[in-house]
C-alpha cells in the first residue's frame, strides 16, 4: 500500500525558563531536513513541522513547513496534520521536559544566591499521544517511524522505545559530545522493525544515511506494509 502524506518532524524544541532563557538540546535540523527532501520524492504531500533548526535546515525542497517553538506545539502541530496513510518520521528531538512556571521576568544573578533551583514537569510524549489518538479513533493505513538518540546500550533502548511507543519502526543512532550524533558528522544508525528485523546503515554523511532511510522504508512498506 502507498502512503498519501508524511509527516517529518526536526530539530528541537525549546522550553523557556524566563524570557531569555531556555531548555533545549544541540539537533541542528540536518537528520530531519535531508529526510524530508528524500521522502518529497516518494509521497505526495510532505509537511516538515521544525522547531529552531539551523537556517539552512528551514525549507526542504517540495515540502509544507510548519515551524514550532516548543513541545507542546510540536505535539498540537503533528495531531493537527494526521489523516489517514500517513507516514510520521520523527527525527525531531523535543524536549522532554519543561520549567513548572515560565518566569515574566529575567531572573536576577544579583540575590547573592549561588544555586537555582528548577522545577521541570514532564512535557506530553508525541509518538505515545500519536498511537493512541490512532488506535482510539481508527485511523487507517498509518505508519509511525521513531528515532531513539543514544549515549550507551543503543540496541536494548532503541528495542524499548519501539514497543512502549507502539512503533513500526525505530532508527537508534548514537548522540553525545565529541562529535556523535547531533550537527555536520558522518554518523551510523541501526533501524529495528516491530517484526524483529534489524539493519545496520553507515557510517556515511546524512545525505547518504537519510536516502538509505527513505529507500528502506519505502522497500519495507511498498512489499509488506498493511495495517488498519
Ligand atoms: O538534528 P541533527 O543535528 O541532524 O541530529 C539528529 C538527531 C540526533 C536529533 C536525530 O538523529 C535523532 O536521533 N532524533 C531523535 C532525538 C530524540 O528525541 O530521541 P529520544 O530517544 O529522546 O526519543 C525517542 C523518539 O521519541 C524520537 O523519535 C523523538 O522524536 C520522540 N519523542 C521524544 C520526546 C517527546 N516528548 N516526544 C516524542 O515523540
Amino acid at each position: 500500500m502507498g502512503f498519501s502524506k508524511a509527516i517529518i518532524t526536526s530539530g528541537p524544541t525549546r522550553e523557556w525558563i524566563d524570557p531569555v532563557r531556555y531548555i533545549s538540546n544541540a539537533s541542528s535540523g540536518k537528520m530531519g531536513f535531508h529526510i524530508a527532501e528524500e521522502v518529497a520524492h516518494w509521497i505526495p504531500e510532505v509537511v516538515y513541522i521544525h522547531g529552531q533548526v539551523l537556517d539552512d535546515y528551514k525549507s526542504p525542497k517540495g515540502t509544507k513547513e510548519i515551524s514550532v517553538e516548543t513541545t507542546s506545539d510540536m505535539c498540537d502541530a503533528v495531531l493537527g496534520e494526521l489523516a489517514e496513510g500517513t507516514i510520521l518520521i520523527m527525527a525531531a528531538a523535543p524536549a522532554d521536559f519543561r520549567p513548572s512556571r515560565s518566569k515574566e521576568s529575567k531572573i536576577k544573578k544579583e540575590d547573592g544566591s549561588e544555586t537555582l533551583l528548577l522545577e521541570l514537569v514532564k512535557n506530553p510524549d508525541i509518538l505515545k499521544t500519536v498511537s493512541s489518538k490512532i488506535q482510539k479513533e481508527e485511523i487507517a493505513g498509518c505508519c509511525l517511524v521513531g528515532f531513539a538518540a543514544e549515549t550507551d546500550s543503543l540496541e536494548d533502548h532503541a528495542q524499548g522505545k519501539l514497543k512502549s511507543k507502539n512503533l513500526d519502526y525505530i532508527v537508534g543512532n548514537y548522540v553525545g559530545k565529541n562529535q556523535k550524533g547531533f550537527g555536520e558528522v558522518d554518523t551510523t544508525v541501526i533501524i529495528f522493525s516491530s517484526s524483529g528485523k534489524t539493519t545496520k546503515i553507515g557510517p556515511f554523511s546524512k545525505e547518504v544515511i537519510s536516502q538509505k532511510i527513505v529507500a528502506f522504508l519505502k522497500g519495507e512498506t511498498e512489499k509488506s506494509f498493511v495495517k488498519s
